[in-house]
């Protein structure tokens, strides 16, 4: 089974099942391609709910055969990103129904199938596994109707991807001790064909990990490092992704208030996310060489705990002193990073939950990208425009490396005050990556959300799989 949800492709709607159907209108309520005949007769009941085509719009109305309408709005300039939201709120407004159609994929832009399918795929996400009066439902069948539909297989492997990513953020944290969920993950990633490593403690203290094991050894669940490789035939290039992995965020003895506990379970979407797309990407058997790192650990307050004061060693042999225990992120990745680039791939790009100074900067839905490789950079932001996962590039000047000087050791892990601490921690980053082309992602705000909106659910977003997935495809 390739997602939870099955695409069927049909010349006519003649043989349709489908409970509903999904039609585009544009502005104006101008029907789009495949919409006309559904509009025909249903301008007077459409303009009573003030339906005008307008993105974001949405109507039910009765059509034939007791299948619902639903029309969704277009906007005046559609585009992929725009296609995809609608298909999403129109399987939304019929969220019950098992087998829906669709029109939406002839508006005449390339990718328009793919971007459809993401939508209702994406949109059509829940996590209910601990809600005891959960219902079995069958998967969703999505019937393309009419025009021409190119293969969707990988819209499918995407949004089951993206859909992992989301599980796991998603978990509880008590179900997810940083063994357990490099397990879960490794077992999908063989499946898929690429090649597994699990570092367990012991062998993290061999390897010389002084970050993770600094920040996972006040829980009695120690810190594991998930590697994921694949190399598809005539690789084109050789990738690296890299994840912040943290199963439960406390701040550690560097204690967080409640307010901010709250959500810290999603501290390790970074970590799953790089290997949810290394699993995609070997699925759809791209000509990359393609590695994840994924760095997981859990940070508690404990007697055996680290201390604000501590100087670990990272990896490559530089010193951090961690002068709070909160700023945990950064030192699991100085490991991973300097690890990654030992290898010496064409591009390193990291995915952390790491500031909630960059949330503040940039707000809950848009990430930071960091670098100073700006053609590395241009071909992330690039991604992320086709993809629609929305990111913004932040400075990470030379002159700034003040930020994390220490007065015992190489750096310290907290930043200069209260300002500017998405870019203290990008520096850190910086040290541990040497001359490898690198981007960092800080993903604190898009990764999981208090409030969902059109393909995107509350809570675990998997933000950035389909960014990873992309790069891997145009490189
Ligand atoms: N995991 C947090 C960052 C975070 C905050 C992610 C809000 C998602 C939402 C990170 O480990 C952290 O605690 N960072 C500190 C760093 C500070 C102590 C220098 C922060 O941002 O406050
Ligand atoms: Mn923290
Ligand atoms: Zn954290």
């Amino acid at each position: 089974r390739l997602a939870a949800m099955k695409v069927e492709v049909m010349k006519t709607s003649a043989r349709s099942q489908a409970a509903a159907v999904i039609v585009g209108m544009y502005a104006g309520r101008t029907p789009a391609p495949g919409a006309t005949s559904h509009s025909r007769g249903n301008a007077a009941a459409l303009a009573a709910f003030e339906f005008e085509g307008k993105s974001g719009q949405c109507a039910v109305l009765p059509g034939p055969e007791g299948k619902r309408l639903v029309f969704v709005g277009l906007g005046d300039e559609l585009d992929l990103e725009g296609l995809r939201q609608a298909a999403a709120i129109g399987r939304k407004a019929v969220g019950g129904a098992d087998i829906v159609a669709t029109t939406l994929h002839q508006v005449g832009l390339d990718g328009a199938a793919q971007a459809v399918v993401e939508g209702v795929g994406l949109a059509d996400y829940r996590f209910d596994i601990y809600k005891s009066d959960r219902t079995e439902r069958p998967e969703l069948v999505l019937e393309l109707i009419g025009g021409k539909v190119p293969d969707v297989t990988s819209a499918l492997i995407n949004v089951e991807a993206v859909n992992l990513a989301r599980d796991l953020v998603n978990e509880p944290a008590m179900a997810k001790s940083p063994m357990e969920i490099s397990r879960r993950l490794a077992d999908l990633a063989e499946a898929a064909g690429a090649s597994v490593e699990i570092w367990d403690v012991d062998r993290l203290a061999e390897e010389r990990m002084g970050g993770m094991i600094g920040v996972g050894q006040g829980s009695v669940r120690p810190p594991a490092m998930l590697k994921i490789h694949y190399r598809g035939r005539r690789p084109k290039a050789r990738l690296t992704f890299v994840g912040k992995g943290i199963v439960f965020d406390s701040g550690g003895l560097s204690l967080k208030s409640a307010d901010f506990m709250e959500a810290m379970k999603d501290d390790m979407a970074g970590g799953a996310a790089v290997a949810a797309a290394v699993i995609a990407i070997a699925r759809l058997g791209l000509p990359i060489d393609v590695t994840s790192y994924s760095a997981f650990a859990e940070n508690l307050p404990s007697g055996s705990a680290q201390r604000p004061g501590d100087v670990l060693t990272a990896r490559n042999g530089k010193t951090i002193e961690v002068l709070n225990t909160d700023a945990e992120g950064r030192l699991v990745l100085a490991d991973v990073l300097s690890l990654a680039a030992e290898s010496e791939p064409d591009l390193i790009v990291d995915l952390a939950t790491l500031t909630g100074a960059c949330k503040v900067g940039l707000g809950p839905k848009i990430a930071g990208v960091f670098g100073r490789d700006q053609v590395a950079v241009d071909g992330v932001l690039a991604a992320a425009a086709s993809t629609g996962e929305r990111v913004w590039q932040m400075p990470l000047p030379d002159d700034h490396r003040y930020m994390i000087d220490s007065d015992i050791a190489d750096m310290k892990n907290t930043g200069a005050g209260r300002y500017g601490g998405a870019i203290a921690a990008a520096k850190l980053l910086q040290e541990f990556v040497g001359e490898v082309p690198w981007v960092h992602l800080d993903i604190a705000g898009p990764a999981y959300l208090d409030k969902g909106e059109h393909y995107l659910p509350k809570g675990g977003t998997g933000f950035g799989v389909r960014i990873l997935i992309d790069l891997a495809a145009s490189a």
